[in-house]
């Protein structure tokens, strides 16, 4: 089968590129990607010169190029997105350009080359807020809170309206927060691996107390697989690593296994608009494909400090870049322009 994969060059893409390559299994595919500020293509030198392999760049708003690149493949799996909600906060514009308009495109384009699958990769946070305790089904109502979340909701009800409008053979997944090698460290998971590493402070939302499910990459790549393999048309899965855990018991267990002091902990103003839990009920996918999630947290959040320690020389080409003018302007001054207060009432005065 020939595969498009879109945001190929992104954190999970290029695990899922890697995972399907080295399955075999009479794959090719072909990445098409804009390479953003999140697209690496460091992100896949181990694949080489793969024949299995092609890479093109461009822009899935891009109706004629899309069209060129899919022309020939049987399948989609749709990773490009603008992904993370802090930037979406700070300028939401290219957020929903790619993760709405993008998507509408690629639905477009499929639909006129008449292909056979398209897997739409949503996330766990279309479902919102959740109540402590509680945790979302498929069938949940998508109440999304930030511009970021909102983008991906509307990709996915695009989807699921195409499915019931022009039977369409959509597929959607829904997953939790995904950690592990090759992911940009603006999330939360690889800034406080690379930070603790380098002795620098780990910037805290709020009070920390936030629940987030947190799933290896290559589960839910596997999941994924599954899903463009077996799945059913029209249905959307949750695929969750069934961890779920507050944000600061997690930076305490890196440190520990890190070995470094809680005093670089520091805590910083909250997000805007902040979701408390996110949690996932997977039993449809264990149930339908037979998947469960594989890799604890605290073997998965070893193997990627290892990965980060290993990787010295693709972190450094990430500094080298947009990551840095990123840092300084949301970091390095946010303790004396945002007013951060620590959980006991003090005020956080830490330099980044
Ligand atoms: P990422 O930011 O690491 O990668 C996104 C990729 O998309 C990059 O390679 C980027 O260059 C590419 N891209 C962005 N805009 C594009 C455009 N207009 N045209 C073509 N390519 C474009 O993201 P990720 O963390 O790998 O997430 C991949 C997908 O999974 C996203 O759809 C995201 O919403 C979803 N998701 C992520 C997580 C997570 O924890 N990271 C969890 C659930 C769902
Ligand atoms: O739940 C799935 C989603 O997970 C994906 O759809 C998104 O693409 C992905 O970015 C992620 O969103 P989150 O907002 O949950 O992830 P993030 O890594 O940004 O933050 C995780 C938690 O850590 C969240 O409660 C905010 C907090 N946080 C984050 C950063 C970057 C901090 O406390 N400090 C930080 O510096």
């Amino acid at each position: 089968m020939k595969i498009l994969v879109t945001g190929g060059a992104g954190f999970i893409g290029s695990n899922f590129i890697r995972q399907v390559l080295a399955r075999g299994r009479g794959y090719s595919v072909v990445n098409y990607d804009k390479l953003t500020y999140a697209g690496n293509l460091a992100n896949l030198e181990s694949i080489g010169k793969n024949p299995n392999y092609q890479f093109v760049r461009g822009d899935i708003c891009d109706t004629s190029a899309v069209e060129a690149a899919m022309r020939g493949c049987e399948a989609v799996v749709h990773f490009a997105a603008e992904s993370h909600v802090d930037r979406s906060i700070y300028e939401p514009a290219p957020v929903i350009e790619t993760n709405v308009t993008g998507t509408f495109i690629l639905l477009q384009v499929f639909r006129k080359l008449n292909l056979q699958r398209f897997v739409h990769i949503s996330t766990d946070e279309v479902y919102g807020d959740l109540l402590p305790g509680t945790s979302a089904d498929e069938s949940s109502q998508l109440q999304p809170s930030s511009p970021y979340s909102a983008s991906k909701a509307a990709s996915d009800l695009l989807v699921r309206s195409y499915v019931r409008t022009f039977d369409f053979p959509g597929l959607i997944t829904r997953s939790s927060n995904n950690y592990g090698p090759y992911q940009f460290p603006e999330k939360f998971l690889p800034l406080l691996i690379t930070n603790a590493l380098d002795d620098k402070p780990l910037p805290i939302y709020g009070d920390g107390k936030q629940q987030r499910d947190w799933l290896h990459v290559d589960d839910n790549c596997r999941g994924i697989l599954a899903v463009l393999e077996r799945g059913r048309i029209g249905e959307v899965y949750n695929i969750g690593g069934l961890d779920v855990e507050e944000n600061l018991s997690i930076a305490r267990r890196l440190l520990r296994l890190v070995g470094k002091p809680e005093t670089l902990l520091s805590y910083v103003k909250d997000r805007p608009g902040h979701d408390r839990r996110y949690a996932l009920k997977c039993d449809k996918m264990e149930r339908e494909l037979g998947w469960t999630p594989s890799i604890s947290l605290d073997d998965g959040l070893q193997q990627t400090i290892d990965w980060y320690k290993m990787n010295v020389d693709w972190m450094d080409g990430i500094r080298g870049g947009e990551y840095r003018s990123y840092y300084e302007k949301y970091y390095e001054n946010r303790d004396s322009s945002l007013h951060a207060i620590t959980p006991s009432g003090a005020k956080s005065s830490r330099k980044f």
